[in-house]
């Protein structure tokens, strides 16, 4: 029984559970344009929808603190406070303003290890109305190789709408 309750994982309808939560998260911010409020219902919205996800989360572009990242609203245990531009799987994709997916976190250099359970994330760039660079979306999982085409997808879907709109 404890076994089942441990054990996550990977769903097999993740481009349908993308699309269904891109309804309600937009549904849910309708008129709500306080953007730490924004960030918070995607991480926590995301955390329920994915079980397989143990971290859901922002880190926002620091404007006092240029080539920074600083942490957001998440959803996991705790997570570093600063990431510079170019480190770790987040500073990659702030530095590319790409979407990374890594398989296997131990084999990326420089992966910064906030919680060893951690075997594979995605981060995506997270742009602004005019085309900005804000923030970059971290989801892990515990599971390896839990991100591919799929989840890039679907993230950078509810990303667009939510923060581009
Ligand atoms: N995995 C990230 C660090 C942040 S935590 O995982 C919350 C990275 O290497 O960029």
């Amino acid at each position: 029984m404890a076994e089942a309750f441990n054990s996550v994982e990977l769903p097999q309808d993740k481009a349908a559970r993308y699309a269904a939560l891109a309804e309600e998260i937009a549904a849910v911010l309708e008129g709500e344009p306080d953007l730490t409020a924004r960030m918070a219902v995607v991480a926590g919205m995301l955390a329920q929808s994915f079980p397989h996800f143990f971290w859901t989360g922002f880190y926002r572009v620091d404007p006092s603190r240029p080539g920074e990242l600083v942490l957001g609203p998440y959803q996991g245990t705790l997570g570093c406070l600063r990431i510079p531009f170019g480190k770790g799987v987040c500073g990659a994709a702030a530095g590319r303003r790409e979407t990374v997916v890594v398989e296997d976190v131990h084999a990326f250099p420089g992966h910064i290890a906030c919680d060893s359970r951690s075997a594979s994330e995605i981060v995506c760039p997270v742009f602004g109305a005019a085309g900005e660079l804000i923030a970059v979306l971290d989801v892990d999982s515990e599971i390896p190789a839990a991100f591919d085409g799929t989840d890039a997808e679907g993230l950078n879907r509810i990303l667009s709408r939510v923060f581009a709109a």
